[in-house]
């Protein structure tokens, strides 16, 4: 059977894991006064996370025999805090769609190890919606 369907899905994802770690260090760096400390903090911690998802998903493409290809969105970032936290809930909640449908595709290729770490991710994306809408308010 041809992983090329579920290589293209993990490249998608690694180019919105990228995307993502670009905009939150932008959005970490650009943050200012007290008020907003914890969301800059919260930021500087999720351009970790988003980076080892990344990294994940390329070693992964390489071991299923596919190149990984980099073509992040560079869009600037919103400048105003309540506007990146609700552009990025929305794009953290569509993250753990993605995933949940690769975890799919992994099911059916027989890829158990990535499948789990596919529905891992979904997790992870989950908690930082969530965290997200509670500095939110
Ligand atoms: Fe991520
Ligand atoms: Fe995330």
């Amino acid at each position: 059977m041809s992983n090329k369907k579920l290589i293209e899905g993990l490249n998608h994802a690694m180019n919105r894991e990228v995307s993502t770690f670009l905009r939150y260090l932008l959005q970490a760096a650009g943050i200012k006064g007290a008020q907003w400390d914890a969301v800059r903090k919260m930021y500087q911690s999720e351009v970790v996370d988003e980076v080892g998802h990344a990294q994940y998903l390329a070693d992964k493409i390489v071991m299923l025999g596919g190149t990984p290809k980099l073509n992040p969105d560079l869009t600037p970032p919103p400048g105003e805090v309540r506007a990146m936290l609700e552009h990025d809930i929305a794009e953290e909640e569509a993250d753990v769609e993605g995933y949940r449908k690769l975890a799919d595709l992994a099911d059916a290729a027989g890829l158990i190890d990535l499948k789990m770490k596919m529905e891992e991710q979904a997790a992870d994306e989950a908690g930082h919606a969530e965290e997200m809408k509670r500095m939110l308010g």
